[in-house]
């Protein structure tokens, strides 16, 4: 019997760097919501561990105990064939191998957070709003939280998430202002995230500068509410307020830009 599991995109709608451990992960406060675009993951039970991949991104993903997928079902004590189909660009700041890994943790039951497979694991896992410290493992959900219309754009470039680390000069930031706690309208939720930052957005553009024209393009989309780049880029969004503005800001995108990956979604 086979069943079937969904890895949501991960977007940081803010991502504030406050801080480095002697371990050298940093100290983040986040903001992280999840999209209805994503990867997918068949699985069938046998006694040996299979992984097969397809879909758009499927090349260079190893199948083997390199893929996070392996090492969750391991967790998990799942064995069997598992197939994914990788919609989501790889190195693409929004969740990726951790989405997969979590979906599989979700699927078998596992109990943990799956912390040790990797810092944005345990917020894949929970899957819905929430704000993120830690490294990313101490996770409040925004209960309550309105789901939002995106555009989610990146430009075919990879990056590593160490990389953008590394050029981020000042590792001691603010945390994010005012409380995110309780709003309830996509009004409230846009004025407070215009408040807060992404502190990976500058050293990411100085690793990959098409991740500016990428920024400049979504904050020329008329209705563009609120542009910024997710993760350790290069995956930026921009917020719009109707699934109309959202589909026709895409389909604008897409058409100007063909070698982009460009999709409207809705983030809850
Ligand atoms: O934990 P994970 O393997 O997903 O993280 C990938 C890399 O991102 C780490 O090796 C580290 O360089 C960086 N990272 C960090 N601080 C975090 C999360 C990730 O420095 N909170």
């Amino acid at each position: 019997m086979t069943s079937e599991a969904f890895a949501p995109a991960k977007i940081n709608l803010a991502l504030h760097v406050t801080g480095q451990r002697d371990d050298g992960y940093h100290l983040l406060d986040s903001i992280v919501m999840f999209a209805d675009v994503g990867d997918r993951l068949w699985f069938s039970k046998a006694e040996d561990m299979a992984i097969s991949v397809a879909g758009p991104f499927a090349e260079g993903v190893p199948v083997d105990r390199r893929n996070l997928v392996w090492r969750a079902a391991e967790l998990a004590g799942f064995s069997g064939a598992i197939q994914l189909e990788k919609n989501l660009p790889h190195g693409a700041g929004i969740g990726g191998g951790s989405s997969d890994a979590a979906a599989v943790l979700r699927h078998c039951g596992y109990a943990g957070d799956g912390a040790v497979l990797g810092a944005d694991v345990p917020v894949c896992k929970a899957a819905k709003a929430q704000r993120m410290q830690g490294i990313g493992e101490v996770l409040t959900p925004l209960s309550g939280w309105p789901s939002l219309h995106a555009v989610l754009v990146n430009p075919g470039v990879e990056i590593s998430t160490p990389e953008v680390f590394k050029a981020l000069n000042q590792k001691e930031n603010s945390e994010m202002s005012g409380d995110p706690m309780g709003l309830s309208t996509a009004e409230d939720v846009i004025a407070f995230l215009k408040g807060q930052r992404n502190d990976l957005e500058d050293p990411a553009q100085s690793v990959a500068p098409a991740i500016t024209s990428v920024l400049d393009t979504l904050n020329g989309m008329p209705h563009c509410r609120l542009a910024r780049m997710s993760g350790s880029g290069a995956t930026c969004f921009a917020l719009m307020d109707t699934a109309k503005h959202t589909a026709e800001a895409a389909q604008t995108i897409a058409t100007e830009h063909a070698d982009w990956w460009v999709r409207p979604c809705v983030l809850s």
